[in-house]
């Protein structure tokens, strides 16, 4: 049966610009390529796991504006459950700006936007809706303070938690000890450990400086290397597939979307779960865009029948 899952995050306008460098201050580029595509790392989250072919609901924040507008219906198309999404009066969408390298890699400056006034009264109005669910999954472009709202609820509920902490920032101590799954970048894990993931041994110090702020289960994904998970019963690390990537935005957000989908409750599927969130990854770097990237089951599984 698929898993029910319940996004609370961002919802983002992006805007991509292929560059061959960054302007340096005073200077003026130009470039030959620039497209808006619907982004936000909680929306992509919600996209990856409604096309891996999850039950999926969202809980966010956009402005009164067109492309708020445009990021709901984004969102309604998948087949999304959007009544948790609210409007903000005063405060306008939020946005992105990605700046896109010839090698597939980006920089990204983010407008928070209404992402940043979701509001934990916002956050309890859906207790119901997060208690139903089997997973509840959070990343770091909404407020701190609703995201703990959003986590205790689910604990009370024997839902699941997964915490993508992206963008790196310091973690509140409470969501952490509420948090069932933590899926940073090995970027994001070095920020909040202070320590570089390089092999199994520095992932087990990196899972005890975890289980130290009190959680247990972690996936840091490595970029085109792979990624290491370890839980209180097994570790270990899986590679990624080799591709030519020509966009990586939304690689994260899709492995996390895709593993959640496959993911059984007690964890003990994680490593197919890894494999399948690698193979869903692998497809959306080779596209431009974020949600635009994001495959369907269909593919996934056509994907992994031919790497077979
Ligand atoms: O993770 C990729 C996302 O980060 C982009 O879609 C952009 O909106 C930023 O939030």
């Amino acid at each position: 049966m698929a898993n029910k899952i319940v996004i609370m995050g961002s919802l983002n306008l992006d805007t991509i610009i292929k560059i061959n460098r960054m302007p340096v201050p005073g200077e003026t580029l130009s470039t030959d390529y620039k497209a808006n595509s619907p982004g936000g790392k909680g929306a992509n989250q919600a996209v990856a796991a409604a096309r891996a072919g999850s039950q999926t609901s969202f809980i966010g924040k956009i402005g009164k504006d067109q492309s708020g507008d445009y990021m709901l219906n984004c969102l309604k198309q998948e087949n999304i459950d959007t009544a948790a999404v609210v409007y903000d009066d005063n405060v306008g969408t939020g946005a992105a700006e990605i700046f896109l390298y010839p090698d597939g890699q980006n920089s990204i400056l983010v407008y928070g936007g209404s992402n940043q006034t979701l509001s934990v009264d916002e956050v309890d109005a859906n207790a119901e809706k997060i208690a139903a669910a089997d997973f509840l999954i959070a990343q770091f472009e909404i407020p701190q303070e609703a995201i703990l709202a959003g986590f205790k609820i689910a604990k009370q509920n024997n839902v699941k938690t997964v915490l993508n902490p992206a963008p790196a920032q310091n973690i509140n101590p409470e969501i952490i000890k509420l948090t069932d799954i933590l899926i940073p970048n090995e970027t994001e894990s070095e920020t909040l450990t202070g320590i570089k993931i390089t092999d199994i041994d520095s992932m087990s110090q990196t899972r005890k400086a975890f289980a130290k702020m009190g959680v247990d289960n972690i996936i840091v994904t490595v970029g085109s290397r792979g990624a290491y998970y370890a839980t209180k019963n097994a570790d270990g690390f899986q590679a990624a597939n080799k591709v030519q990537a020509v966009d990586t935005t939304a690689a994260g957000d899709t492995f996390i979307g895709a593993l959640t989908a496959k993911l059984d409750k007690s964890f003990n599927n994680l490593a197919e779960a890894i494999s399948f969130a690698q193979k869903a990854s692998a497809i959306t770097v080779q596209r431009v865009g974020a949600q635009p990237s994001i495959p369907t089951l269909k593919e996934i599984t056509d994907y992994i029948a031919q790497s077979k």
